[in-house]
């Protein structure tokens, strides 16, 4: 019998993580879940999204153009309104920024920009960048595509950019440089671990990417997924504000997580040289997201339901982080040497528990919290295979379930984490590192 001949590329892309969590939910229906990235359920738009699906079908003429094919680049109202919504969060004009629509492509979710900007940027045994932990499923997509990637460890003003530096240096003196392409950096309450990136980093990356810019450009991916759902604190530049000329930061976003994850539609303002590049690969992938779901989007933008939504949404999720936080306050006393981030915005709390009690798949941990029916996903998912992945560490995700769900889902956690060995009582620690 002929063997399946799978190509280079498809044996080397394996199955994403998420479906161990799908597997698990299925076989313990009672599971608190607070390992899904899936968006809080009521606050779903339904009513907004209904009267601009409406207004544009009950338009037989603007109906019929949202129902025929788009163009590859996306709809040309919502990419104008998109770069000035961009602006809008900047504070900046047209002319400050020196961006235009044209700078913008619309894509099927935000993942397929990253992973055609994968296509488009990358050869197999190339190098990038990210942060230590990151988001497990573009490391798949990187697995995917041959690309090593190397991890900068982060403490909470984000990736650490001296430690970068010495990387670079490091790769530049090894002769590894021109291998490196990209830095990939989640600077807005990063998934997985909630952190966000400080000014001055922002800064000094933009430097650092030009300084080591020597054979080729090196480029800064950014991946503000989250930038919108700020519960606390002044929003900050981003890091693309520092790439003044436009040619170094690639910037991605998406209407999934401030919007609905259901139009799966996202954004990326890029380098103006590399938007026709892209725009090849993508219409290889789909010739164009769905025109319908942009003019949607586009009016729900223009008639402020879009700003509307957000706003509601910052108050449903900082109730619930606030829920997360204290919940783990009670549940986890300073005795038992647990330590977890508390993030200003996005859906992830990341707890670390002490030496030795792991949380990896087939941990005592995990079979614990199984047993009592509430999920997490293991950190070392979040870390390249190697001897800096840690293994005690968990995302936590406060999106999906509702405060009461979240609490009762650390108190799960706690019990589960005291039944293999959680201290009880007072051991030595360091003071103040409760972050
Ligand atoms: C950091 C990050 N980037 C990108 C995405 C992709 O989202 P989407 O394709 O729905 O825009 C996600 C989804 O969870 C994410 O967490």
């Amino acid at each position: 019998m002929a063997t399946v001949d799978l190509s280079i590329r498809a044996r080397q892309t394996e199955d994403q993580p998420i479906s161990y969590f799908m597997k698990a939910a299925v076989e313990h229906p009672n599971l608190i879940s607070l390992a899904a990235g899936l968006v809080d359920q009521e606050s779903l738009p339904t009513e907004d999204a209904k009267a601009a699906f409406d207004e544009i079908l009950a338009d037989p003429a603007l109906g019929r153009a949202a129902l025929q094919y788009g163009t590859t680049e996306g709809y040309a109202p919502l990419r104008d309104k998109i770069l000035a919504h961009h602006l809008g969060l900047e504070g900046q004009t047209r002319a400050e920024s020196g961006l235009s629509a044209s700078d913008v492509v619309v894509s099927t979710g935000s993942q397929q920009l990253l992973y055609l900007i994968g296509e488009m940027l990358l050869d197999p045994g190339d190098i990038v960048i990210a942060e230590a932990p990151s988001y497990f499923v573009y490391h798949g997509t990187l697995a995917s595509l041959g690309v090593r990637v190397l991890q900068v460890p982060m403490d909470d003003s984000g990736m650490d950019t001296d430690a970068l530096a010495e990387l670079l240096a490091r790769l530049d003196r090894d002769g590894e440089l021109p291998r490196v392409k990209m830095i990939y950096v989640i600077d807005y309450f990063q998934n997985p671990s909630g952190r966000t990136m400080s000014l001055e980093r922002r800064q000094r990356l933009v430097e650092l990417a030009r300084k080591y810019s020597k054979h080729r450009t090196l480029y800064i991916l950014e991946d503000a997924a989250y930038r919108e759902l700020r519960y606390d604190g002044d929003d900050l530049p981003s890091i693309k504000r520092f790439d003044t000329d436009n040619r170094h930061v690639l910037l991605t976003m998406t209407f999934s997580k401030p919007m609905a994850p259901g139009f799966k539609t996202g954004y990326g303002i890029l380098p103006t040289d590399l938007v026709q590049p892209l725009l090849r690969f993508k219409g290889n992938h789909d010739f164009g997201s769905s025109n319908l779901n942009q003019y949607v989007l586009d009016r729900l933008l223009e008639k402020g339901d879009y700003y509307r939504h957000v706003d509601h949404l910052r108050d449903v999720y900082r109730e619930k982080r606030d829920a997360m936080l204290a919940a783990l306050e009670a549940e986890f006393p300073a005795v038992t040497g647990a330590t977890w981030t508390r993030p200003d915005g996005g859906l992830y709390v990341w707890i670390r528990f002490p030496d030795g009690l792991e949380t990896g798949p087939d941990s005592p941990l995990m079979k614990a919290a199984l047993a009592e029916e509430v999920l997490y996903v293991p950190g070392e998912f979040c870390y390249v295979k190697g001897p800096g992945r840690v293994r005690t560490e968990a995302r936590l995700s406060f999106g999906v379930s509702t405060p009461d769900r979240i609490r009762e889902g650390i108190a799960r956690l706690a019990r589960a984490a005291r039944s293999v060995g959680l201290p009880r009582v007072s051991q030595p620690r360091l003071a103040g590192c409760r972050g």
